[in-house]
């Protein structure tokens, strides 16, 4: 049996026959990751060709029910969902609801610009300018408090570029081991550990900067407090939110110390996961030429370097071998209008590409079913 027919026999096995309303399609340039599909699409059928938004919901919600869903999104990392009847923010706030996860998904430390629509749920991707070029990461993978699903809904196809890359991380471990055994067994051993810099909300920068520690970390902050209770607050954040550190600056900004696992295991499933925002940090830090001390970007941003978990330069070499892996392994979601994928956050990370004339990618994320274990 070819692997179309494989899933399609999956998918009626976890529907039922006499259920079945949507139908598995074919991706273009697709790749096949332990014989599986890497991303899956799913299409109306039948009936539900044509439906109502309202139809539509009832049935996904039915199935969200058998776990169907979940089901697919372990095997195969990301569903493209095309052909349903998604137009504007408010309906894909409904759709993601029809899913059933656990809750949508609070950010705690955003550094990045985002509008909010319909409700809180659903946001704008990231407002940087269209020739910015993000590298691949889990979403919040810098971070001990992460989403689990990701929503991505496709309003606006630019006229050219702006498909998102997507890898499956369960190809990217098995690239890394074959080709950096060595790398991956010290990030195993030592773990990494994050910087991040927060610019003071009074000073200018954090204009440039585009966020300041006060608006990301200060949730339980008064305009009246002093310093020392703003910092004594955001510290609490930190530690009990994201187990972090706060290392305070002459300059009033704040560095984010975050210790992590660089590899994790996936309880469902066994599989070993790199899961981090090493290459994001990295690709990004490299292009902005911010890699020596003090690390001020061209951008005028500061870019921190993640270094080991003993406090040890990461070789070069090996972040770029892991860029050039996840070019290698990338695949580009051909965006059309309406289009919504699904991203398993713990087994997929995603990246920017630019793209030229007028585009809106917007995004939901949600706590998730799966859990992460140490490796
Ligand atoms: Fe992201």
């Amino acid at each position: 049996m070819t692997e179309t027919l494989v899933e399609r026999a999956d998918l009626t096995r976890l529907v039922g026959e006499s259920d079945l309303s949507i139908e598995i399609f074919d991706i273009p340039n697709h790749r096949l990751i332990h014989g599986r599909s890497f991303p899956i699409g799913i299409k109306p059928k039948g009936d539900l060709i044509g439906a109502d938004l309202d139809t539509v919901l009832e049935y996904i919600s039915s199935l969200a029910e058998k776990d169907v869903f979940n089901n697919i999104l372990t095997q195969h990392g990301s569903i493209l969902f095309r052909g349903f009847p998604i137009q504007e923010p408010e309906d894909l706030s409904k759709f993601t609801q029809a899913f059933k996860l656990p809750q949508i998904h609070q950010e705690v430390g955003l550094s990045g610009k985002r509008t909010t629509y319909a409700g809180g749920n659903v946001k704008t991707a990231n407002e940087e300018p269209p020739d910015v070029k993000f590298y691949y990461h889990n979403e919040y993978g810098r971070s001990a408090h992460f989403p689990g699903v990701l929503f991505f809904f496709s309003q606006v196809v630019p006229e050219s570029g702006g498909q998102t890359p997507l890898l499956s991380t369960i190809e990217l471990y098995d690239r890394l081991r074959e080709e950096t055994p060595e790398f991956v067994d010290t990030l195993i051993d030592k773990g990494i550990i994050g910087r991040q810099y927060y610019p003071a909300k009074e000073d200018p920068e954090s204009q440039t900067i585009g966020w300041n520690w006060q608006d990301s970390y200060g949730f339980t902050i008064n305009p009246e407090d002093s310093l020392e209770e703003k910092r004594r607050k955001v510290e609490e954040v930190l530690k009990t939110r994201l187990q972090a550190e706060a290392e305070w600056q002459p300059n009033d900004a704040l560095h984010v110390i975050q210790r992590l696992p660089a590899f994790r295991r996936i309880a469902s499933t066994d599989q070993i996961v790199p899961f981090n925002g090493l290459g994001g940090v990295y690709g990004r830090q490299r292009d902005r030429q911010a890699l020596k001390p003090p690390h001020r970007g061209i951008d005028g941003g500061i870019h921190l370097p993640t270094t080991y978990g003993d406090g040890s330069k990461i070789p070069q070499e090996y972040l770029e071998k892991l860029l050039s892996i996840s070019d290698d392994i990338g695949f580009l979601v051909p965006w059309e209008e309406g289009d919504v994928a699904i991203v398993d956050n713990y087994t997929v990370q995603h990246a920017r590409s630019p793209w030229v004339g007028k585009r809106s990618l917007l995004v939901s994320l949600w706590d998730g079913h799966e859990r992460f274990l140490s490796v």
